[in-house]
């Protein structure tokens, strides 16, 4: 309903145990190094396409093998524009049979190691991958496959997963390609309190689920018809990683923050607790606010 933010429904909730994360060679890494005359010719015209021409970077040739190897088993039709450049992934728009979808492509070479390792270490999930870049990212990618499966799950708003391969992550599109989602830090928030809430609930059953998401806040919410959807699960952790309380606490006061932000009066340290209560009351942190100012305008 838009501007209701309404709650996704619990699924099956999972616990929070973790799975394993299969990081053997993939048909895509036997594709690369096999590179058949058919590959060959895709190879070809993936790398004329403008599309994927995106600034400084070329992928690599079993990146190329990857998308080949989900164009040959039928997932992607044709590749669109990109939607986002960022420093570890490149996203894109592309056509599926009946609908369009999210191409999330890890990058290999150019991903800043140092980012990542607060994440790895202490991931049981990581344990033995060692210090191999392309490993790293490999296990890196199914793990934002497996984390956004099971906030699905646990009843998070998130783009449906399709399908992983190597360092790339096909997704349900969120929005439409001629109507991308915003950020919420690129709208105007019209219910900032319904919105926070929202956010609130999300970030509870993330954590009943077991997870902690590590980089929340307006840039990794977007908006689509009303809907609030998190994404960006990549980095997200086990509530038993060493450093979860810092990302949880780091998570909360952003999202604090930027709520504050938009009128309403917030205590991070509320936040945290209505997070991490097993069975919170759902008035708690709100009840005392004073009725909240009109927002400010953030387009
Ligand atoms: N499933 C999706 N549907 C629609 N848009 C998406 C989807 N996934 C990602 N995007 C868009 O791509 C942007 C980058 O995606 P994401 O946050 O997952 O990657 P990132 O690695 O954090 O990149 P960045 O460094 O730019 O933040 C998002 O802010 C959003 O605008
Ligand atoms: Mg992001």
């Amino acid at each position: 309903m838009p501007g209701e933010f309404g709650l996704a429904e619990p699924d099956d909730v999972p616990g929070d145990e973790w799975e394993e994360l299969d990081v053997s060679d993939t048909d895509a890494d036997r594709i690369a190094r096999r590179q058949d005359r058919e590959f060959d010719e895709f190879r070809k015209r993936v790398k004329d396409a403008d599309q994927l021409k995106v600034e400084g970077s070329v992928f690599d040739e079993a990146t190329l093998a990857a998308i080949y190897k989900l164009v040959q088993d039928g997932y992607i039709n044709a590749f669109g524009g990109p939607i986002s450049t960022g420093k570890e992934a490149h996203v894109f728009e592309a056509l599926a049979p009946e609908k369009e979808v999210a191409v999330k492509i890890y990058r290999i070479n150019a991903t800043d190691f140092s980012q990542m390792r607060e994440y790895l270490e202490g991931d049981p999930r990581f344990d033995g991958i060692g210090s191999d870049k392309k490993a790293v990212v490999l296990a890196w990618t199914r793990k934002e496959f497996a984390n956004l499966s099971r906030a699905r799950k646990a009843g998070v708003r998130v783009p449906e997963t399709i399908a992983v391969e190597r360092n790339v992550l096909l997704m349900e599109l969120v929005g439409q390609a001629d109507e991308r989602a915003r950020r919420l830090a690129e709208v105007t928030v019209e219910n900032p309190q319904t919105a926070y809430e929202v956010v609130r609930e999300y970030t509870r059953r993330l954590y009943a689920a077991g997870l902690i998401h590590g980089d929340l806040s307006e840039y990794n919410l977007i908006i689509h018809e009303g809907e609030l959807y998190v994404i960006d699960l990549g980095q997200a952790v086990t509530v038993h990683h060493p450093n979860a309380r810092s990302f949880l606490e780091r998570d909360c006061r952003n999202v604090a923050s930027f709520f504050s932000r938009q009128g309403l009066s917030l205590d991070p340290d509320d936040l945290i607790e209505y997070v991490t209560d097993a069975d919170p009351d759902p008035s708690s942190d709100l009840s005392d606010s004073p009725p909240a100012d009109p927002p400010d305008r953030t387009r």
